[in-house]
């Protein structure tokens, strides 16, 4: 008899977590205005907000903080993570920043300027944010198919290249650099194809401009390439993250993610020019050059994460728990988009809860259910996320609302996916029941989702 498939590590840690009741929770919810951000860590029993900053890290990872080189400025913590990254991407230039949103903001404040375009494939909303808080536009050029979320199709995270190649045709003069997010968290943490890479490269080369990955979970879309992709199978994952980076001019990256630590990031390039300047904005805002807002402890983890990360056992280990959690939610009939994602589950709100306006938030709603049902806390990413149009300022409807179910590396087990399975069905079984939703009585300008009030219609 074949074995079956087990995790590539053992638990040498634990943290307690604890149950409450569903009385409990209802309080809880109706203090935080029905937005699971506004909860405390300690209300939630499985907490699925983000698999961002909130994975556990490896034993080698915790001795390198012990070794981590405090030094201001050249210090081997920095030189060793520098050497990480050289191998990894291929790229020369690195430098530091606090997460992944401050490498969009050190280097979009050097690439981009008010009226500028920026086309993409579905960008992560702090992107958006730093793109449109510059009076820049962020182009969505995703493939359509990402929208049917019953369409099971491998690289739904694509770029469109028809879209790309008619937004750069007409508006060349405006556009700095193309973005391309791997995995495409947005929609439904789907990865784009090594052939989708290589057709982006040859259309911004075209109209000769820069390529730019949004590289959060890059090692996530290795791996799909390998396990999807013809011609990859024999190639090992850090063979592919090579090739993936050499169609691209550099990288931003939330090391939240892939290099499985609590906080860090970098941008990387090999375009000096873009090094030169990002570092004045870098010394401004995050540090100086060798550290950005890291500690040595934290660079030394973070370069043994991306090291470990870019392995296939420990990818294979992770997207496996993800996609048991899918096969349990196909036993109950649940949509989400399909294929199952890198790092999550997209369940599709609107197909669940159709009885919800949309104008009442039908994820948002959903969101709040499976909390109230069992503590789990999930995140809307869906038409509240969308924040408003800036120019018309009216809702954005267009896109998928879905409720996520995003999945920390190495942090919970398949029994905890059981859970989450069974306490979203018994949402599932009384969809019927649940006709309204919200109303927003606060929200930000920008960036909503996170502060947002609402009020139960
Ligand atoms: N790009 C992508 C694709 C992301 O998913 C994120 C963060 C960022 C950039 C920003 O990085 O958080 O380090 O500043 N995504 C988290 C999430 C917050 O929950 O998906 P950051």
């Amino acid at each position: 008899m074949e074995l079956p498939f087990a995790e590539s590590w053992k638990i040498k840690m634990v943290e307690p977590i604890r149950k409450s009741t569903r009385a409990e929770r209802e309080k809880w919810i109706k203090e935080a205005h029905n937005n699971v951000f506004q909860l405390k860590a300690e209300q939630v029993y499985i907490d699925l907000l983000t698999d961002s900053g909130t994975n556990a890290m490896s034993d080698r990872q915790w001795a390198g903080l012990m070794l981590g080189d405090e030094s201001y400025a050249g210090a081997n913590s920095y030189l060793k993570m520098k050497k990480t990254i050289n191998d990894i991407t291929g790229f020369e230039y690195v430098l530091p920043t606090h997460q992944g949103r401050a490498a969009e903001n050190v280097l979009f404040s050097c690439l981009i300027k008010a009226g500028d375009m920026v086309p993409g494939n579905s960008h992560f909303d702090t992107t958006k944010g730093h793109i449109e808080s510059r009076k820049a536009y962020a182009i969505d050029c995703t493939i359509d198919e990402a929208k049917d979320t019953q369409l099971e199709i491998p690289f739904k995270g694509n770029v469109d290249p028809i879209k790309l190649d008619k937004c750069l045709a007409e508006n060349a003069d405006k556009i700095p650099f193309v973005i391309v997010t791997i995995t495409n968290n947005t929609a439904g943490g789907q990865p784009v194809s090594m052939e989708n890479l290589r057709e982006v490269r040859k259309i911004a080369d075209k109209y000769k401009k820069a390529v730019l990955f949004d590289s959060a979970r890059f090692a996530e879309n290795a791996y799909f390439i390998k396990t999807r992709e013809k011609g990859y199978e024999n190639k090992t994952i850090k063979e592919i993250c090579k090739e993936m980076f050499t169609y691209a001019d550099g990288m931003t990256m939330s090391a939240k993610k892939d290099a499985v630590v609590n906080m860090g990031g970098f941008i990387a390039t090999r375009v000096e020019e873009w090094y030169d300047k990002a570092k004045i904005f870098g010394i401004i805002n995050e540090g100086y050059i060798t550290y950005g807002g890291m500690s040595g402890r934290d660079m030394n983890a973070l370069a043994i994460g991306l090291d470990e990360n870019t392995e296939f056992e420990n990818l294979e280990t992770r997207i496996k728990q993800v996609q048991y959690l899918a096969q349990r939610l196909d036993e109950f009939g649940i949509p989400y988009q399909r294929p199952a994602g890198g790092h999550a589950i997209f369940v599709d709100a609107s197909k669940v809860l159709t009885r919800v306006p949309k104008e009442e938030f039908p994820a948002q709603t959903l969101t709040v259910e499976l909390y109230l049902e069992a503590g789990i806390r999930g995140c809307e990413i869906g038409y509240l996320l969308a924040d408003r149009d800036p120019v018309t300022r009216e809702n954005r409807f267009g896109g998928n609302d879905f409720l996520r179910l995003a999945i920390p590396r190495r942090v919970y087990t398949n029994n905890h996916m059981d859970v989450i399975a069974v306490a979203l069905k018994n949402v599932f079984d009384r969809r019927e029941q649940i006709t309204k939703g919200f109303k927003i009585t606060w929200e930000a300008d920008i960036m909503r989702h996170f502060t947002v009030q609402l009020e139960r219609l």
